[in-house]
């Protein structure tokens, strides 16, 4: 799976030569020479260790490869969760030229792919399309829950061309949020969803209130709730959302608003898998305060955000040890100002569900037009 993976592949190969270059330069003959190689070296590996963060594929660097002219039709077949939304015009939203976006199915046979929102037929309010399909037509199944709240995978084996989800190794990969580097080429192409973060003031670091919980299915079946118990028995938490507090505004500004004046926010993932990592650590992102994260494991988040990042339950053999060094925190702004000197670097970008989707799988059918694919092994591949 992955038609972004040799360019991750290659990445990878880059990164070694790089680190080879630099073991050579230790020989005092070759000083000048070094200087100057492991000058470039350093700037490069520096360069690498940035673009190591998954970013999707639209961002990297073969999107400069240009595309053919031909314009593509990509039928919506349900509006996600039966929520009717306009559908956006991607060349003017994301400089996606070349796309006739629908969700008229009279337009079937002439489709040149099909995005269907696994919800709305595996749960039996919509059908797929009938077959068979037209020939080169592509049927993208897109998901956006885990594989916990994904029911009826079973059903869509050996159906699908094309994955679209959050996982890194999705076909088209475009996750719930990502950072992209300060003053690289692709920051400026997304202005309208990107939000610059920058290193805390003083003043901001000082944040009246320690920890925010949102909280919107409360089951004490999940591991966040049991989390919470325990956490709550040592530091104060303060829970928002139906099973808390209600919001001002359920919308996802209110929450970054609100967030804003805490100085930790809890990022507590309904279910634990790959890549799994959604809205609630990016909006404690962009409000600027730490996120403590349960999810998949720390090394999965790394390959998102910088190590210092975020705070993971599992760097505590105790929840008490945890909410220790929480309060250590409070008390010694320098060190929480370590946890939130990188944002300087970055700015945030969360796509906006569906449009920017279904725009990225567009360009994603436009560049893989003439070649087949299938999805096999749909529910291994998406619980492993
Ligand atoms: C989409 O936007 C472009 C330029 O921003 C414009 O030329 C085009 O007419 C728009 N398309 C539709 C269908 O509105
Ligand atoms: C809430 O959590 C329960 C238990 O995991 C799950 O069965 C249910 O589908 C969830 N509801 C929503 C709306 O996500
Ligand atoms: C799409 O997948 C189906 C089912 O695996 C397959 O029969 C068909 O050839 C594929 N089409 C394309 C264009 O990849």
């Amino acid at each position: 799976m992955g038609v972004g993976a040799d360019s991750r592949a290659a990445t990878r190969a880059d990164r070694r030569s790089g680190l080879s270059q630099q073991r050579k330069c230790v020989g005092p003959v070759l000083r000048k020479t070094c200087f100057v190689v492991c000058g470039a070296t350093v700037g490069f590996v520096l360069l690498l260790g940035v673009s190591l963060l998954y970013l999707p594929d639209p961002y990297k660097a073969e999107q400069f490869v240009p595309e053919e002219n031909r314009v593509v039709t990509l039928l919506i077949w349900t509006h996600p969760f039966g929520q009717y939304r306009k559908l956006p015009n991607c060349s003017a939203l994301y400089q996606i030229g070349g796309c006739t976006l629908t969700d008229d199915g009279r337009v079937y046979s002439q489709a040149d792919a099909v995005i269907i929102h696994h919800r709305d037929v595996a749960t039996g309010h919509g059908d797929l399309p009938s077959e068979p399909r037209p020939l080169e037509q592509k049927w993208i199944w897109m998901n956006y829950e885990s594989p916990t709240h994904t029911p009826r995978l079973g059903r869509f084996e050996g159906v699908y061309n094309l994955t679209m989800t959050y996982r890194a190794d999705s076909d088209i990969f475009l996750p719930y949020g990502y950072l992209v580097p300060r003053g690289s080429r692709t920051e400026g192409l997304h202005d309208r969803f990107a939000h610059s973060l920058r290193s805390p003031s003083l003043r901001r670091l000082l944040r009246p209130r320690l920890v925010a919980w949102v909280i919107s299915n409360w089951s004490e079946s999940h591991a966040r709730v049991a989390l919470y118990h325990q956490l709550s028995r040592y530091i104060r938490v303060d829970v928002f959302g139906r099973a808390g507090r209600p919001l001002p505004e359920d919308s996802g500004g209110s929450v970054v608003r609100l967030v804003g004046r805490y100085q930790f926010y809890l990022a507590l993932e309904n279910s634990q898998h790959t890549d799994y990592i959604t809205e609630k650590l990016w909006n404690a992102v962009r409000a600027g305060a730490v996120p403590v994260v349960l999810g998949p494991s720390r090394q999965n988040y790394e390959r998102f955000l910088p190590p210092e990042a975020f705070i993971h339950v599992d760097d505590f053999p105790t929840v008490r040890g945890l909410a220790r060094y929480l309060l250590m925190l409070r008390r010694h702004p320098a060190r929480l100002r370590r946890h939130l000197d990188w944002r300087g670097s970055y700015s945030l970008h969360q796509p906006a569900f569906w449009a920017e989707h279904y725009c990225t799988a567009c360009r994603a059918v436009r560049k893989t037009r003439d070649r087949t694919y299938s999805v096999q092994d749909l529910t291994r591949w998406f619980h492993s």
